[in-house]
Parts: structure tokens; C-alpha cells; sequence
């Protein structure tokens, strides 16, 4: 065991910490990546935090427990999503050869439907194992470490506006993590989500994106034209242009998708509803509304638009046949470990 180890293991709490984190909505989409073993996007990319969607993750290291456990929105969880924590533990602390862990996360937002689940998941669990394990990280190193759980996790520090930076190298990650652009009192916006559906995907991001590197003859374009996209959304947030936010949120969006559609075989993630919504969407911004479409890995429809838009928007986004609910969101803040009722904001 070498000094560092031996520190952190000497320094760790088996008191609970909890932890909390937001989801993120990506504005300049992040799919691809240069490295699948360290988890090193191929793009950069540009998101705005959303207050709706949060996890709340407690996390108690304890000696007397054979292996990690896993209790997610009620539920004991074993398989992949448990071994996809304790490694990400055993990354966090530098050892598998660690205290384990009972870990208790609840979503306040149906898991693994393309609601960035895992991105709120892993920053509120990199926050909450900084803690226990008196690990110090700066924001820059708790992105990082929130990316090696899930890419969009490194954008879930911060509250706001963030943008994930990408690297070169395929053997180093120091240069891929996220910075904030704006906080979440910058830009007072509207996010919302329409759940067409609440089934767990078919192709989780990860395998979606592999495949569509491997497969897609549009790939190179897409990466080779992200840095363009990133510069303009960078400029339109800092002139709160809500047009060009909006027109290159779903340009963004849209270049994914049909990067998506074009991999052997075809990723689709819409269902009938999201398609309907693009279009009652399209209509009312004919008629002079201004509100725009994004969409992840899932099918459901995200639509940005101003506050004093936002009750007209959530009417007719009502009106489409197949949606089940909408959650209405405003920018949120960072991820943050969970005092007495008090959001302590770390290492700021
Ligand atoms: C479509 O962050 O879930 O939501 O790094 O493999 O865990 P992994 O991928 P993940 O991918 C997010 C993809 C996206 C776009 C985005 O959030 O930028």
C-alpha cells in the first residue's frame, strides 16, 4: 500500500455523508469518446444544471461489510450498476483494498429513462466520497472524478451553465473535466421535460456511442465540427442571446441524433410522442414562440424556453398524445454534501 492509500484509508469516516446533485441538460451534446477504459469524451460540451431533477445519495464506508451494497429509489440494486459503483469507488479512494461501502441514492425523476440519472448520480457520489474519505479534491479534480462514473457527471458540480473540456491524450485525463461558465443566478430560463415514457432505455449512452464511432460514416464530421458549435453557444450565453441558445441547443441536438440513426445498426431513441412534440414545438415557435427542443439518449422532450413563456409552452406540450407528465425546471446549483438541512458547498 503506498502513503497516499495509507492516508486516506487512516482518514476515513464511518459516520454517514449525504450528498446532493442535479442533473444537467447538455446544450452542445457530448457523444463519442477517445477512450472507453478511462472515459475521455471525444467532444467538449456545453450544459445547464436543472433544479427539478436530484439525487440524494448517503454513502457510509463501514469495516465490518464484506462488499459494497447499493439501495437506489427504494430498491436493493445488484449486477452492473453496483459493479460500475465499487469501481468507481475503488478509483475515488486508489484501491479496491478499502473499507466498503452501503450507498442509499433516491431520484426525485425516473431512473435510466434519458433524465441524466447517471449524471446527478455519480457528481453527488464523487461529492460524498470526497468527504468520507477526507480525500481534499478541488472542483477540477471532483469533476474528474465525477467523469470517470459517467461523462455528463463532470458538468453536474457546478450549478449554472458548464462546459466539459475535452483532451488529446488517450492515456491521460487531467485535461477532460468541466468549468463553470455561469452560476444559476445568471440567466433566469425554463427547462421542460415531457415524460413520454418511463421504461429503462434499450442502448444505454455508453453502447450507443461505441457503436456509432465504430459504425457511422458521419462520425469525423461530427467531431470535427463540435469546437465551432462549442464557441457560438459559449458567445450566446455570454450575450444571453436566447435565440442562438436556442437554435444551437437543437442544432446540437439534432446533428446527434442523426449521427445516432446513422450507426449499424440504427439508434432511435424517440418514440412516437417525441416526434409529435418536435413538431408542436416547430408550430408554436411559427406562431411567434420562441422554445426550443432537445433530447438525450431516451425519449423524452426537453424544451427550452423563457419564464414568461413557460405556461403557454407546458399547454401545448400537454396536448400531445403519450405524455405522462412534465416536470418543470429552473438553472440549479451544484453538487453539494447535506449538514443538518444546510447545503454545504465544497471546495469552492
Ligand atoms: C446524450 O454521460 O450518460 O446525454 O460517459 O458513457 O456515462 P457515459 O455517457 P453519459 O452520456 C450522455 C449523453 C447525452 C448527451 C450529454 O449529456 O452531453
Amino acid at each position: 500500500m503506498n502513503s497516499k492509500r495509507k492516508k486516506i484509508i487512516a482518514d476515513f469516516t464511518q459516520n454517514p455523508v449525504t450528498a446532493q446533485a442535479y442533473a444537467n441538460i447538455a446544450l452542445i451534446k457530448y457523444w463519442g469518446k477517445r477512450s472507453v477504459e478511462l472515459n475521455l469524451p471525444a467532444v467538449g460540451s456545453i450544459s445547464l444544471t436543472l433544479d427539478a431533477l436530484k439525487t440524494t445519495t448517503t454513502l457510509q464506508f463501514d469495516e465490518s461489510l464484506e462488499s459494497d451494497t447499493l439501495h437506489l429509489d427504494h430498491r436493493n440494486v445488484a449486477g452492473k450498476p453496483l459493479e460500475r459503483i465499487t469501481q468507481f469507488l475503488d478509483t475515488a479512494v486508489q484501491t479496491g483494498d478499502r473499507p466498503k461501502a452501503k450507498i442509499v441514492s433516491s431520484n426525485s425523476f425516473p431512473t435510466g429513462a434519458g433524465l441524466a440519472s447517471s449524471a446527478s448520480g455519480f457528481a453527488a457520489l464523487a461529492v460524498a466520497v470526497n468527504e468520507a474519505m477526507n480525500l481534499h479534491l478541488t472542483k477540477e479534480e471532483l469533476s474528474i472524478l465525477a467523469r470517470q462514473g459517467s461523462g455528463s457527471a463532470a458538468r453536474s458540480v457546478y450549478g449554472g451553465f458548464a462546459e466539459m473540456k475535452c483532451g488529446t491524450s488517450i492515456d491521460d485525463d487531467q485535461d477532460d473535466f468541466a468549468i463553470q461558465l455561469e452560476d444559476e443566478s445568471y440567466w433566469d430560463l425554463r427547462l421542460l421535460i415531457a415524460v413520454t415514457s418511463t421504461d429503462k432505455k434499450e442502448t444505454g449512452s455508453t453502447e450507443g456511442m461505441v457503436r456509432t464511432a465504430k459504425s457511422s460514416p458521419f462520425y469525423t464530421g461530427w467531431v470535427e465540427s463540435q469546437q465551432a458549435d462549442l464557441d457560438e453557444m459559449r458567445r450566446a450565453i455570454k450575450k444571453k442571446n436566447f435565440a442562438k441558445v436556442g437554435e444551437l441547443t437543437e442544432h446540437s441536438c439534432f446533428k446527434m441524433h442523426g449521427l445516432a440513426m446513422s450507426g449499424r445498426p440504427p439508434l432511435l431513441y424517440w418514440n412516437g410522442a417525441t416526434t409529435e412534440m418536435i413538431h408542436t414545438i416547430w408550430n408554436l415557435r411559427t406562431k411567434g414562440t420562441a422554445a426550443y427542443i432537445t433530447m438525450d439518449a431516451g425519449p423524452q422532450v426537453k424544451v427550452l424556453c423563457q419564464p414568461g413563456n413557460s405556461e403557454l409552452v407546458k399547454q401545448a406540450m400537454l396536448s400531445v398524445k403519450g405524455v405522462k407528465q412534465i416536470i418543470e425546471a429552473k438553472p440549479g446549483p451544484g453538487a453539494a454534501i447535506v449538514t443538518d438541512n444546510q447545503i454545504k458547498v465544497k471546495n469552492s
